[in-house]
């Protein structure tokens, strides 16, 4: 086998296609509590140096016996730990094109400004008149999601983009019974992330599918059949999740606002259009942001996320509350709590006052903070010109891909719909599948023998053996090469003998597993004896 960054690594024999441990798996991942010896520390606490006194604890809440943990030195703990972390695929230490999930560089600047003490040990109940610089941070990043959205009303609150939908649907909820409007249905076209609909149901409404044109964008004579003043909202990624801009969009919105109801953007991922277009230009009422996907910080797999929204003048009253807000020395309520000094922020809890029509309170305290330090840090950073640049790049950068990728397997792995891409791009591995009788998911598990992550599989639904291919702008040249070559290596490989990618991955610490069970089921209970 050759290394990872060395081209392709060929199974060995019969006994690796027959699903055969890998050397790790032989290894057998241990747990802590198997490890060590009884007595060993890797800290001692110091003598007590107060008087000891009895009976603190009552008796019936004192342990019979001291609890069964791990007595581990520490060289064996850091060990532990460090092989369990290389056991992940991670973006720091290779490619990981997972489309619609935007796997961008984290700079490391980010993670410096988000660790200084002011920010990283700022306690949630914190009286926000010691906590003045966080609040400006926060209000000011309110401000330049509103200006990059194009709409000019931002709440933090939500905590991820599927938080960020709910939020948006609620406010739609809002906004129409404020009318004295029970609108019962939701549209969302077939190319939507799985979240869309999900949050639809979960906000109470039925979801209703739009269909596609031909190009892969909202069939429009669909939509005009179906919006009618039974809807609330259409939901829509623009571009979708297929990579495509749709050019009908204003049509789309005039639509929709027809019909009354309003036009929700799912902006987890802004990469194509940062600087070049708004959705509050597109005509959209509300947009949700995840800032970690467009600003860093991915976090595949769980972690700290933040989704806050965006909403126009018509949707303002509804939002949730309580709202970061800048205080003028001169606010003629007397609101400000330091007449005649510099502006002050606060968070507004009675936002409406006694009357008020907002949705309420998303979320305990305001969110994840280090998520907003390092968005924050990210746009100013890059100022408005950077964040055009960004977009720029990441179209340049999947275009070329998929060129690359169309040279080289194009005939195997087409491109679904159109010639060119946005920011990622949907090849169908329908071909492979009935050619060479390997699928989409061999495809991907081959990958990870590369050294690569594979890119999202199986979705958008509507495309056959779908690959959603998302490069980003952070990756060079010689990656996206190196990623094309490892592809037509893998399909060169199955013309061959499709049985080495029907049995991949070889090199990973486990083989195939069945990845539905494991998070459906998951085995969290370990019986520890002494
Ligand atoms: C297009 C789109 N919408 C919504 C979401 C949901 O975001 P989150 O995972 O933060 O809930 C994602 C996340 O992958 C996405 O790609």
């Amino acid at each position: 086998m050759s290394a990872p960054d060395g081209g392709a690594r060929a199974p060995e024999g019969a006994a690796a296609l027959a699903g055969g441990a890998t050397a790790q798996q032989r290894e057998r991942a241990t747990t802590i509590f198997e490890k060590g010896a009884p007595g060993r520390r890797a800290f001692v606490a110091p003598q007590l140096d107060v008087p000891h006194v009895d009976g603190l604890i009552p008796e019936q809440l004192r342990r019979a016996a001291p609890p069964l943990l791990p007595e581990a030195s520490e060289p064996e703990i850091v060990r532990h730990y460090v092989n369990l972390s290389k056991r992940n695929f991670d973006l720091d230490s290779g490619f990981y094109p997972l489309g619609s999930c935007t796997m961008k560089h984290n700079p490391r600047l980010h993670e410096r400004v988000a660790a200084l003490a002011g920010h990283a040990r700022l306690h949630p109940l914190q009286d926000p008149r010691r906590a003045q610089g966080a609040l400006e941070l926060m209000f000011n990043l309110q401000q330049a999601l509103a200006q990059i959205a194009g709409l000019p009303h931002v709440s933090l609150q939500p905590s991820a983009g599927s938080h960020g939908e709910l939020a948006g649907v609620l406010l739609t909820r809002a906004y129409h019974a404020d009318r004295g409007q029970q609108r019962t249905k939701v549209l969302t076209p077939d190319s939507a992330h799985g979240t869309n609909p999900a949050t639809v149901t979960m906000a109470g409404y039925e979801v209703v599918k739009v269909g596609l044109d031909a190009a892969g964008g909202v069939d429009v004579e669909d939509l005009r059949a179906k919006a009618d003043d039974s809807v609330a909202c259409l939901m829509l990624t623009n571009p979708s999740t297929l990579g495509i801009f749709d050019p009908n969009i204003e049509q789309i919105a005039e639509i929709v606002h027809g019909a009354g109801a309003t036009l929700y953007y799912d902006g987890a991922n802004l990469n194509a259009i940062m600087g070049y277009s708004r959705p509050g230009d597109m005509g959209f009422d509300i947009v949700h942001f995840n800032l970690h996907k467009t600003f860093t910080q991915p976090h595949g797999g769980g972690g700290p996320g933040a989704g806050p929204i965006a909403v126009s003048e018509r949707i303002e009253p509804y939002l949730p509350r309580p709202q970061v807000v800048r205080r003028e020395p001169s606010a003629p309520n007397g609101a400000s709590r330091l007449v005649g000094g510099p502006p002050t922020f606060d968070l507004d809890h009675e936002r409406g006052g006694p009357d008020t029509k907002s949705i309420g309170k998303l979320r305990g305290f305001q969110g994840n903070y280090g998520v907003f330090v390092r968005t924050y840090a990210y746009i100013r950073s890059l100022g408005a010109e950077g964040l055009k640049d960004v977009s720029e790049v990441a179209v340049l950068n999947a275009n070329y891909l998929l060129a690359r990728l169309g040279e080289r397997v194009g005939d195997r792995l087409p491109l679904a719909f159109g010639e060119r891409c946005m920011h990622e791009f949907v090849l169908s591995g329908a071909p492979l599948k009935k050619e060479l009788g390997i699928r989409t998911l061999d495809l991907a598990k081959r990958l990870l023998d590369h050294g690569m992550h594979p890119p999202t599989v199986y979705f958008p639904l509507v495309v056959d053996e779908a690959l959603l291919i998302e490069p980003t702008e952070t990756e060079t040249r010689e990656t996206l090469d190196a990623f094309a070559d490892a592809i037509a290596a893998i399909v060169a490989e199955a013309a061959e003998d499709p049985e080495i990618a029907r049995n991949a991955p070889y090199t990973t610490p486990v083989r195939r597993l069945d990845e539905a069970g494991a998070a459906k089921r998951p085995r969290v209970r370990e019986t520890i004896s002494a």
